[in-house]
């Protein structure tokens, strides 16, 4: 699914051969490999969900080009050793802090003076399909909790000013901010789809309050948002990330 967004990830990350990179908020390690087959000699995956870990552990397959490692810790306060990265790397993984003004300065502590940050986070709701499309079907069926603006949550970092203030509080410059729009492949067909989403926090959350009957409507209701989405090579949905680069520079 972002598989196209990794590789921008990475690229802009500019991996020497040998480098030290972490990755923040790993989840099942996709990044975190592809950084090893970049060619960094070490790369430290880190999460807080054992389960996600667990699968990152299974998918390793011997051929990684670096030492790659996963730690289970809360990246906002983990003591990362002073200045041992060249690069801290996060697809989607920095928008979930209690404080992110403490994380993102734990983050900045952890990189070598001129060390890179990369990562990506998602524009607005109203920017991404993927998540209005399928929301607006649920949201005339069951009351959705809201996200509070600055609180932690998927749209955390969706305004481009506080992802700069952030930063810069958190001693970091250089700071690009580029927007990437694409309509990534989410689903094999609507059925595949429905199932997916059935499957998200959100939906697991709230999906309970209805009953059999509503159940049923819901996804007839929601195959038939998903399949004008439907092309042949799977179901598409338009999404809208930032992707954010910046250097560290030490005070
Ligand atoms: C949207 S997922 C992205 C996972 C992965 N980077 C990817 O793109 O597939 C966000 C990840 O951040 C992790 N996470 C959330 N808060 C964290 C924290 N404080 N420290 C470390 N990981 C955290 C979650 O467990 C989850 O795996």
């Amino acid at each position: 699914m972002h598989g196209g967004l990794t590789a921008r990830i990475v690229e802009a990350a500019a991996i020497e051969a040998g480098a030290v990179v972490v990755d923040i908020g790993c989840g099942a390690g996709d990044t975190t490999y592809a950084a090893a087959a970049a060619g960094a000699g070490r790369v430290v995956g880190v999460d807080v969900s054992a389960p996600l870990l667990a699968e990152a552990e299974r998918r390793r397959t011997g051929r990684e080009a670096g030492e790659v490692t996963f730690i289970r810790a809360d990246a906002q306060t983990y003591g990362f050793a002073a200045g041992s990265f060249d690069a801290a790397i996060s697809r989607f993984g920095l928008m979930f802090f209690s404080d992110p003004r403490i994380a993102f300065a734990n983050i900045a502590t952890a990189l070598r003076p001129g060390g890179r940050l990369v990562f990506s986070s998602w524009q607005s709701p109203q920017r991404n399909e993927y998540f209005t499309l399928p929301l607006s079907v649920l949201a005339a069926r069951v009351p959705l909790p809201n996200q509070k603006a600055d609180g932690p949550g998927g749209f955390s970092l969706a305004d481009p000013d506080r992802i700069r203030d952030l930063l810069s509080g958190a001693g970091f410059d250089q700071i690009t901010i580029t927007s990437v729009e694409d309509t990534p492949w989410i689903a094999r067909d609507v059925d595949d789809a429905v199932s997916y989403l059935r499957s998200t926090t959100l939906a697991r959350s709230v999906l309970p309050t209805l009953d059999d009957e509503a159940n049923h409507a819901l996804d007839n209701e929601l195959r038939m948002a998903l399949a004008p989405k439907q092309t042949a090579d799977g179901l598409r949905l338009g999404t809208a990330t930032w992707l954010v680069e910046a250097r560290y520079s030490a005070p």
